[in-house]
């Protein structure tokens, strides 16, 4: 059975990841949680200087979801690699940095620095925070600027770069489209859904920025509507996020044909989310004869004709 998944020059032990924001730097999770038995682990997003983010109250819970609105809060990049490089690189899983910037030359010098360190695998670059008034989604909206960063990053690294692109546009293959064209290796789809929450005792928002970034099971319907525009608009992989819970939840993406997987809001019930649907998928592919996870990708069987995404593509 090959669970085992390559990305450019990268080989992950499975087709399982922690998604950024949801796993810290690695450090946080009890010492219960195997972390090698995760394919790779997303870090949480890393800017040029330390970042305190919004003010509180910035996570609320709603039907099915969370509602959050850290705004990027993060060590900073030179922390990272100073204090929590370190530990993470002694864990056999590989590291994915994920980088978000208020410019274009913030996302490359934190690459730059980034790309030096032995322990960093790869990148996955967050133009898709909702959280923010630079960067953020006034990038991840705007084709231009998703190109440009693209084409910066590209030219600045060897090791594989994933674009997080948002849900919250009209047609995100227009997007992975353009990573594609400028040598993304994989597109993450998808970063949070704006969504907004009321305290209806009080008269105001639940979170202090008003609206915030939907997570949980509430969005993977529209994640796995995006993924299934995406994998019909460009070649290279698409990793799936958005609302995956269980096994079941992880197979559904393959079948869509998401590539790999990213468990996000999941790991704040159980951090070992990600390994008990590692083996779940496992099993579930030998049950149905499959010698590796990759037989399932992209397995959908349908009525293309009814499909309104399918207009867009
Ligand atoms: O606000 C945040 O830190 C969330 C980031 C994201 O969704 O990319």
């Amino acid at each position: 059975m090959i669970e085992s998944f390559k990305l450019r020059n990268v080989e992950f032990n499975n087709r399982i990841l922690v998604a950024s924001g949801t796993f810290g730097y690695g450090d946080e999770v009890p010492d219960l949680v195997d972390i090698s038995q995760l394919g790779g682990i997303m870090t949480k997003s890393l800017s040029m200087k330390p970042r305190d983010g919004n003010p509180n109250p910035r996570i609320t819970e709603t039907a099915s979801g969370m509602l959050n609105s850290i705004g990027l809060a993060n060590i900073g990049v030179h922390k990272f690699i100073s204090d929590k490089l370190p530990t993470l690189k002694k864990h056999d899983t590989k590291v994915i940095a994920n980088i978000a910037a208020s410019s274009v030359e913030e996302y490359c010098s934190v690459l730059e620095l980034l790309d030096a360190q032995e322990g960093v695998h790869g990148f996955e670059i967050n133009v898709s925070c909702p959280n923010v008034k630079e960067g953020g989604l006034s990038f991840g909206t705007d084709v231009t600027l998703v190109t440009r960063i693209t084409k910066e990053l590209r030219q600045r690294t060897n090791k594989p770069l994933i674009i997080k692109l948002t849900p919250n546009v009209t047609h995100i293959s227009e997007f992975a489209r353009a990573c594609e064209a400028e040598g993304a290796d994989a597109v993450s789809v998808i970063n949070t859904v704006i969504g907004m929450a009321v305290n209806i005792h009080k008269r105001t928002p639940k979170i202090a920025t008003t609206t915030g970034g939907l997570s949980g099971p509430a969005v993977k319907p529209i994640a796995l509507a995006k993924v299934y525009e995406t994998v019909n608009a460009v070649k290279i992989p698409v990793i799936g996020i958005g609302g995956i819970v269980t096994w079941e939840d992880a197979v559904e993406f393959f079948i869509v044909g998401a590539s790999m997987v990213q468990i996000g809001t999941a790991n704040f019930i159980n951090p070992s989310t990600g390994i008990t649907i590692a083996h779940g998928v496992k099993e579930f592919c030998e049950k149905n004869g499959m010698d590796n996870v990759g037989s399932l990708v992209k397995t959908l069987q349908t009525n293309r004709t009814i499909s309104i995404v399918d207009s867009w593509l």
